[in-house]
């Protein structure tokens, strides 16, 4: 995902008067970490545990209350850069003073994980909500997607610069992987995430047999090719067998 930069709302710097927080006397060494990044990060954008903003921050992007209850482990800071360059300034602070950091994207996220810990430990959020730019490249059937951008965002920012491209996005691998059998994908493996498509599956996967009979355009949870393909009936029947029936029923 790109990281680039977009125009960003005027920030006004007071290391006087909004780093107050990073004042507080200190013994462990992460405590230099918010002075570190107030060298290269506009103090608004730094939220601390102790920053009024620090609440509502933290919980904008979650979605599922299991991981936000009174005994989750949270960030001692969420930080949310509006420019690459507070990133980089981010990571090198907390390698500097031994603060873990989690980055959290746009939509859900991997629910949790981007936040939370599961032990008691310092870390701080980087989080790229304000990072959300999306560049389509028509011509070259590209885009750029900042990492705060939803999925949303770029399936309308793909719609409204053309009728003929599309992103195919979204993967949940805790559902199964593709099992190759006769190099190419089972369709009866692949039925896990094809219910996603309801009754649509196997003529999803009879289409994809058409345009891509040798399971050439794969990834872990692709829809399969259904048909002989460059395999033949061979092929078929050895992926009955490794199927315990007949795939065409
Ligand atoms: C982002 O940071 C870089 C490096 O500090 C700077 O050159 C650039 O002007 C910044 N961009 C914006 C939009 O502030
Ligand atoms: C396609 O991308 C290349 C590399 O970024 C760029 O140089 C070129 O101008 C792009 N082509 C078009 C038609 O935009
Ligand atoms: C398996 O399929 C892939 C994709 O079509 C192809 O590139 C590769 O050569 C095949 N491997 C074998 C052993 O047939």
């Amino acid at each position: 995902m790109a990281m680039a930069a977009k125009s960003l709302a005027p920030v006004l710097i007071s290391t006087v008067f909004c780093c107050y927080a990073f004042l507080t006397p200190s013994h462990a060494s992460s405590d230099d970490f918010p002075q570190c990044l107030s060298a290269s990060i506009p103090c608004p954008l730094v939220h601390a545990q102790s920053s009024p903003s620090f609440t509502s921050v933290l919980v904008s992007s979650i979605r599922n209350a299991r991981f936000s209850t009174p005994t989750t482990v949270r960030p001692l800071w969420v930080i949310t850069p509006t420019n690459a360059s507070h990133v980089q300034a981010a990571v090198v602070c907390g390698r500097r003073h031994g603060v873990r950091l989690r980055v959290r994207s746009g939509g859900h996220d991997y629910e949790g994980l981007s936040y939370s810990s599961k032990r008691p430990e310092v870390f701080a959020v980087v989080d790229l909500s304000n990072l959300r730019g999306v560049r389509i490249d028509k011509q070259n059937s590209t885009a750029w997607v900042d990492s705060g951008a939803t999925l949303g965002e770029l399936y309308y920012a793909v719609a409204q610069a053309s009728n003929q491209l599309a992103f195919p996005a979204g993967l949940d691998l805790d559902l199964g992987e593709n099992v190759v059998v006769g190099n190419v994908s089972s369709y009866e493996a692949g039925k896990v995430w094809g219910e996603y498509f309801r009754d649509n599956y196997k003529r999803h996967a009879l289409a994809k047999n058409e345009i891509d009979p040798d399971d050439f355009f794969r990834n872990e949870q692709s829809i399969p090719p259904l048909g002989p393909g460059k395999y033949g009936a061979a092929g078929t029947r050895k992926m009955a067998r490794a199927c315990g029936r007949n795939i065409l029923e």
